[in-house]
């Protein structure tokens, strides 16, 4: 059991969808991957009830985009990404329930079952515009791909959606003087097209104005002040929940066969449509109700700054506007977001992240070099919590080498190799523990409650300089009672300095699991423990009717779910010891920098 609940809760663990259009740099996996992981291994080891779901965003012009540059089908273009994917989260640690995609069959019905009960309930509106139209590839163009001269200041490459030189936003790229295509540079004119709009001035109304007013303690400022400026300053007006594109999900209203689902409006119900495909897949088609209906559950969503007006204005309007889904239950409403503890950005080296410039640290290429737990260390170090962060990669040797090596780490060595020459690796019989040995312990024991607080609370920098400020102790109790010094004079100081040691890193074991998950499953075992901390990340291959796909999967079924330290039993015999972590020399951060092409 566990000092930190008393009774397990549901905890919704909604991570970003990435686009299945390049691939994932530190910057993605810094800015809500990795916070989400830890905060679902975190929940887990506590005793709650955990789903953590997402998917590879399949749509949208991200996705057709990439596909014409590369000369692909849509289809082609986002298979090979998501593959890439589910490659890089298993061998990261991500420990996703499940990590589908977008293009399945569930959540193709989910989402136009939520557009049809939107549109039941009177929250979709029609309305004609007019669009830019390429009439060379009889296609209407979002208006980032439109291109003009700017009617401000003249630059004549402006985006439909804004000027990059004087910063004019647009209504529409219908003021842009010259409208080309950025794809092809062809004309484009004026068409009339007729989408869907969800109403969100009525949404407003009803009750999602009060919903973001309300208090929100508990909320970033940053993220509940970005979403409420929002709503203020432009109000809340309808969206277009369609598009003019054949890549997507199809408008399920008759006669509306050339139109798809706008792919921000699908994408944020991948996180009910993958609970759902979740539940079905474990043989228990009800279960994602105990995350979305149960009124004391919560859930989380864990994505980047540029995400917060997706996931604290329109996501919470459409679920508000859904009411209920798949639920006979009228009083039952499905969940609004708990909280949104979305992240700032990470640069690199003091500039912005770019795929366009390669500029980053491609995820599954650095884990050829590097293993997950230093990356995943200075990540979470590092992690954009309250304002943007920077990459280096000095830092990363840095922290590497003077906190996870010669802190964490060497603690762990000394203790375990001093047990293994002084006592034949057998854990040493203590006798009486005197004072300064019981405030050791009773300081890693307040951690479980200290530290708990602020994982639960998605403090996860201050979480990880707690655990290490402990392991600092730990290291000054060592100096302090010198095992090594007492060893031929005083045997028995030499074994309760030792025996005490042993219970702490076996406590600080734990502290660490959410972040450093595979180094501390190896110190588990180290310290002869049996089963394992967490569950593992699987990938499968699920059949639909007309559509197979492959997810990760996790399967927790032989996690032990502990938050509190337990007894290294006197005299168990220890494996021998190996490092956790390898040294990284200094040329490293030389190196990957003239990668970067920057000498
Ligand atoms: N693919 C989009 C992005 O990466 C959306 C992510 S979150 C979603 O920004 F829930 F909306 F899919
Ligand atoms: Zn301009």
């Amino acid at each position: 059991m566990t000092t930190f609940v008393d009774k397990p809760r549901h905890i919704l663990v909604a991570v970003a969808w990435p686009y299945a259009n390049s691939d994932i740099h530190q910057g993605n996996v810094t800015g809500s991957y990795l916070p989400a992981d830890i905060y679902a291994r975190f929940h887990r080891l506590v005793g709650n009830h955990v789903l953590m779901v997402s998917g590879s965003d399949s749509h949208g012009t991200p996705v057709t985009v990439k596909a014409e540059a590369e000369g692909k089908t849509p289809r082609e273009v986002f298979d090979f990404y998501h593959g890439r994917f589910l490659e890089l989260f298993q061998k990261l640690g991500l420990s996703y329930d499940l990590f589908t995609h977008t293009d399945t069959e569930n959540h193709h019905r989910v989402s136009q079952d939520i557009f049809l009960t939107l549109l039941e309930n009177g929250y979709l509106y029609r309305k004609v515009t007019a669009q830019m139209y390429s009439p060379k590839t009889s296609k209407f163009l979002p208006d980032r791909y439109v291109e003009g001269t700017c009617p401000v200041c003249g630059y004549d490459r402006a985006r439909g959606d804004q000027c990059d030189n004087c910063n004019t936003l647009f209504e529409s790229a219908s003021e842009l003087i010259d409208p080309h295509s950025k794809v092809d540079d062809s004309a484009l004119e004026l068409r009339e097209t007729e989408h869907y709009y969800l109403d969100l001035a009525q949404l407003a109304d009803d009750g999602i104005a009060d919903w973001i007013a309300d208090d929100k303690e508990h909320w970033r400022p940053q993220v509940i002040n970005f979403a409420r400026n929002l709503t203020l300053k432009e109000g809340l007006r309808g969206r277009a929940v369609t598009r003019d594109m054949d890549w997507g999900i199809p408008v399920p209203v008759e006669g509306w066969d050339d139109k798809v689902l706008y792919v921000w409006f699908e994408a944020v119900i991948g996180y009910l449509s993958a609970s759902i495909e979740w539940s079905k897949n474990q043989d228990r088609p009800q279960d994602w109700k105990n995350w979305w209906y149960d009124l004391d559950a919560r859930s989380y969503y864990f994505v980047g700054k540029d995400n917060i007006p997706f996931h604290a204005i329109i996501w919470p309007a459409e679920l508000f506007g859904v009411r209920r889904l798949y639920e006979d239950d009228e009083t039952n409403k499905l969940n609004l977001p708990y909280d949104v503890p979305a992240n700032e950005f990470m640069n690199m080296e003091g500039r912005k992240i770019s795929g366009s410039h390669n500029w980053g640290v491609w995820m599954l290429d650095a884990l050829e070099r590097y293993d997950p737990d230093p990356l995943r260390y200075y990540l979470t170090v590092n992690m954009p919590e309250t304002r943007d962060s920077d990459w280096t990669w000095e830092g990363f040797v840095e922290r590497n080498n003077g906190e996870l090596v010669a802190n964490w780490g060497n603690l762990v060595n000394r203790v375990l190799n001093m047990t293994r020459r002084y006592f034949d690796g057998q854990v040493p019989d203590p006798g009486l523990l005197n004072e300064r040995d019981q405030t050791l312990l009773s300081a890693v024991d307040q951690g479980f409650d200290e530290i708990g607080r602020l994982y639960d609370a998605c403090k996860f920098r201050a979480a990880l300089q707690e655990t290490l400020a402990l392991a600092t102790k730990v290291n000054q109790y060592l100096e302090e009672t010198s095992p090594w010094l007492t060893v031929k004079s005083d045997p028995q100081t030499t074994a309760r300095s030792l025996y005490t040691a042993i219970q702490a890193i076996n406590g600080l074991k734990i502290l660490f699991a959410p972040v450093l998950p595979f180094t501390c499953q190896g110190l588990h075992e180290m310290l002869g423990e049996n089963g394992q901390l967490f569950g593992r990340p699987v990938i499968k291959e699920y059949k639909e009717n007309t559509r197979d796909h492959v997810a990760l999967t996790y399967d927790g079924s032989e996690a032990i779910g502990q938050w509190e330290r337990t007894e290294i039993p006197v005299g168990r015999k220890l494996p021998k010891p190996s490092p956790l972590f390898r040294k990284l020399d200094p040329s490293v951060a030389d190196e990957e920098l003239a990668r970067l092409g920057v000498d």
